[in-house]
């Protein structure tokens, strides 16, 4: 099996299932050895001169567990990270949205304790502190860490684990509220984290998780959502196994939008005064009927997303072939994929725009294509953005509206691949 190029630190090959301990995989999509999705490059280097890793996807026969075949050592992929949470309005408004959802429905009072696990900046435990709670952070990426600290929102820079759970308990009590918010899938050992969870817990207290839905990513061929940060992709039904194991039950469930559709999973203690609400149990029927748990929707899928590796590339070139100029709308992690899998690069693509600072000036990683900020890109707009940030299609398109009305177009590449111009909107 492939390890990594280029002298990099080893990429450990999945054996057990981390939710369940079966072996018996099927195997869903193998990509390649691809680059980290937000290693984002210096100007200048060379195209061999990248660490890849093998990227590919098994799923879990007894517990569905969706897995990387592959787990990159974290302090590879974390510790100078500088993944920013977007400040982007339908971000904002969801965060709002989970904090009053946790306060509402699990009737914590003001002075409550929110402890978050990878909070990034602190976007999130902010909108806590404005509901009146005490918030503590914890995040491995330094520079975010020290982010958050200043902006007033105290976090530890650290990995979320059994000891760091220790201390908190230790230094600051038990939580009311523990939440992780798209951190799950980028865990290896969860059950340690499950254990740490229910350590910290205070016994009434609840754990707020928030993934991608596998079910909304099989359904919309969400494949360039596959990147070596996300080991792991969830349902209801993995999750009710996983936390069951660990004295922790799951007792509601919400469907979101964020991230091309996501679920936010409760969690308390199974001693704990919440009962589960009919809706877990509506969800684990849901995943059930639609063939969660069968070979063939993974092969589906496997079919799927082959067809659009092999409508998307002909069809950007068919347009720069006709003297269209195309360049990429964001820069996110899922446009490396996106361009890794369908092998995009600078003949195809002129520049991705990205508001990022971070990222602007840098090259995206696997193909080397510029990252340019909003205002350079509107000197000499493109005649066509391929819209990797489609998670935020409808934002986007909202705030474009004069690149189309110029007679730009979006090329949505999911569920599959199409073209939006400014009648498609009015029409
Ligand atoms: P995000 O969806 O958080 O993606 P991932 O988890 O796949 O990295 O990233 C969205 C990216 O798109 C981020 O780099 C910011 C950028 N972006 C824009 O450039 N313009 C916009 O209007 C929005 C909403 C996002
Ligand atoms: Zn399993």
């Amino acid at each position: 099996m492939t390890q990594e190029t280029k002298g990099g630190p080893p990429a450990r090959q999945v054996d057990l299932c981390r939710v369940c301990g079966g072996s018996n995989w099927q195997e869903v999509v193998d990509f390649g050895p691809l680059p980290l999705a937000n290693s984002f490059l210096e100007p200048g280097t060379p195209l061999d001169g990248e660490a890849r890793f093998p990227l590919g996807v098994l799923s879990c026969r007894d517990c569905r567990l969706m897995t990387l075949t592959h787990t990159v050592d974290p302090e590879v992929l974390y510790r100078t990270y500088f993944y920013v949470t977007s400040d982007s309005q339908t971000i904002s408004r969801h965060m709002r949205h989970v904090a009053d959802l946790c306060v509402e429905r699990f009737e914590l009072a003001p002075g409550s304790f929110v402890v978050e696990m990878g909070s990034n900046t602190g976007q999130q435990l902010a909108a806590f502190q404005d509901s009146g709670m005490r918030t503590l952070g914890v995040d491995p990426a330094r520079e975010l860490a020290a982010l958050a600290n200043e902006r007033g929102v105290e976090t530890l820079p650290d990995f979320f684990s059994e000891v760091t759970a220790d201390r908190i308990v230790k230094e600051y009590g038990h939580a009311q509220l523990i939440l992780g918010r798209h951190v799950f899938a980028h865990i290896d050992d969860i059950s340690e984290i499950a254990t740490g969870v229910r350590e910290l817990l205070e016994p009434a207290g609840v754990f707020a998780v928030e993934v991608p839905y596998a079910l909304d990513m099989l359904a919309s061929n969400e494949f360039d959502t596959i990147y070596h940060e996300h080991l792991s992709y969830f349902s209801v039904s993995t999750f009710a196994g996983l936390f069951g194991r660990h004295g922790l039950r799951v007792v509601d469930v919400e469907r979101a939008t964020v991230h091309g559709g996501s679920i936010i999973v409760f969690v308390s203690r199974d001693d704990a005064p919440w009962q589960p609400r009919p809706v877990v149990a509506e969800l684990e029927r849901l995943e059930r009927d639609s063939g969660f748990f069968d070979d063939a929707t993974y092969d589906e899928f496997a079919r799927r997303v082959a067809h659009i590796r092999e409508t998307l590339p002909p069809l950007v070139r068919g347009l720069v072939a006709d003297g269209k100029r195309v360049a990429g709308y964001g820069a996110p992690a899922k446009g490396s994929t996106m361009v890794g899998v369908c092998g995009l690069g600078t003949e195809d693509l002129e520049f991705c725009l990205d508001t990022t600072d971070l990222k602007q000036g840098k090259l995206q990683p696997g193909s080397h294509i510029p990252v340019r900020s909003p205002e350079q890109a509107a000197l000499n707009p493109p005649d066509y953005y391929l819209l990797f940030a489609w998670n935020y299609a409808d934002e986007i398109i909202r705030n474009e509206r004069a690149f189309l009305e110029g007679g730009g177009r979006f090329i949505v590449p999911v569920p599959e691949p199409r073209v939006v111009s400014l009648a498609d909107l009015d029409g």
